[in-house]
């Protein structure tokens, strides 16, 4: 499954380096080419000759060992590897990562490196939790670097939380998943994306919204053209450019929106909702900037149509996914939305956790189906989310319905 992929492995010095051993051995298995590098703290753990046994090539610790004299490795390195995985990493290469810095064998590689860095954190609970090590980690998640979540658990030190190194098997399972998503798996498909938030109009000047950046239904759409689909993006107005390859419907109101929606609803298979839909608009729109009057003014609101809800009772072949932003009893509303509305998937996120919600470039979601919680996301960038959003669908989707 990882045969002609070169994974460069960045070891550093915690208890967890261990089961670095099992990830080096799971991934040799799973047919890559591993290079390791150890920290000179890693190598106070485990001896390198375990490495180089199980991985079959030399291990890099100091970068002024050069074994061979026609290249210079830490750029040879970086420039071979289709991943850059660090497992497990401590704070303080996430800390020298986050800030250009590079003093050994690892962090100069890091900075020479081009291919997608994923960092597998390990550390004590206290550490992880620390605002400095969440304020690196998150830098570098707006960076594109991706993370692969630390368990909760006894922790070598002696306290129970998060911070033991993710399960080799875990770590090995993403990185396949990795590789093998770059094969489109929505060929054929067509998907109809909705982003951003609806704007209702008071008068000509005036209007309600909500604080909907588009950036995750931007995202879908983007990742959905990447894996093979014709993507419609119907969207409420955001700063964001339409993605290459996108069919954009630019919509104002949710009413707008519906009628959008509604007459693409039977060219499309796949129908995901992540636009933040007004629920009430103005009962009327003054024709004339309204004049202050008095010194209280009273809007009436009037129910906007559930969109959703609609898709969910006209729908024949088509997958529906549906958002639910809460901020409480997450499992609870997201289930009961699914229900109500007749989604196959509904993706739930609680947007009063940090790195959730609307503005961000990160999210942090549940996937729910009928039977309960599908899978739940790490804290993730907003285009990594979208892929393993998709991934999920493109399984469930029936396989005789794409275009041909
Ligand atoms: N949605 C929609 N049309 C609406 C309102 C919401 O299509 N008028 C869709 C959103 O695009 C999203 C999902 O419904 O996919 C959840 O939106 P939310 O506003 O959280 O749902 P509500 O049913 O309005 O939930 P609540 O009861 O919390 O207000």
């Amino acid at each position: 499954m990882l045969q002609g992929k070169t994974i460069v492995l960045g070891v550093c010095g915690g208890i967890a380096a261990y089961k670095a051993a099992t990830l080096t051995s799971k991934l040799t298995q799973a047919g890559a080419t591993v290079r390791v590098i150890m920290t000179e703290s890693a190598v106070q753990f485990v001896a390198p000759l375990t490495f180089q046994t199980l991985s079959r090539h030399h291990v890099f610790v100091d970068t002024f060992d050069e074994k061979d004299a026609s290249v210079v490795s830490h750029i040879n390195l970086a420039d071979s590897a289709d991943l850059m995985l660090i497992a497990p990493a401590t704070a303080n290469i996430i800390g020298k990562l986050a800030l250009g810095l590079g003093d050994d064998m690892l962090s100069t590689t890091l900075l020479a490196a081009t291919a997608p860095i994923w960092v597998a954190p390990a550390m004590n609970v206290h550490m992880y939790a620390n605002p400095a090590v969440m304020h690196n980690m998150q830098t570098l998640l707006n960076r594109g670097v991706r993370f692969i979540e630390p368990g909760e658990g006894q922790l070598a030190c002696g306290y129970v939380g998060k911070g033991r190194l993710a399960e080799p098997e875990e770590i090995v399972a993403a990185i396949v998943r990795h590789f093998t998503a770059e094969v489109p798996r929505l060929e054929g498909r067509r998907v109809l994306v909705t982003a951003g938030g609806t704007v209702e109009r008071i008068d000509p000047v005036r209007y309600i919204t909500n604080d909907s950046s588009g950036k995750m239904g931007y995202a879908i759409a983007a990742e959905a053209v990447r894996m093979g689909a014709k993507v419609t993006l119907v969207s409420g107005p955001t700063a964001l450019s339409a993605p290459e390859g996108v069919e954009l419907i630019p919509v104002q109101s949710a009413l707008d929106m519906r009628e959008a929606v509604l007459s693409r609803l039977d060219t499309h298979d796949l129908i995901i909702k992540a636009a933040a839909v007004a629920d009430y608009r103005p009962a009327s729109i003054a024709k004339q900037k309204i004049k202050k009057k008095s010194d209280a003014m009273t809007l009436e609101l009037v129910k906007n149509p559930d969109i959703l809800q609609e898709i969910g009772t006209l729908k024949t072949h088509q997958f529906v996914i549906g958002f639910a932003a809460e901020t409480e009893r997450l499992d609870e509303h997201a289930m009961d939305k699914l229900k109500r509305k007749n989604c196959d998937f509904v993706v739930g996120n609680d947007v009063s956790q940090a790195g959730a919600g609307f503005s961000g470039d990160t999210n942090v979601v549940r996937i729910y189906d009928s039977n309960g919680l599908v899978e739940a996301l790490p804290i993730q960038s907003k285009n990594d989310v979208a892929r393993r959003l998709l991934e999920l669908a493109a399984d469930r989707l029936h396989p005789d319905e794409g275009e041909s």
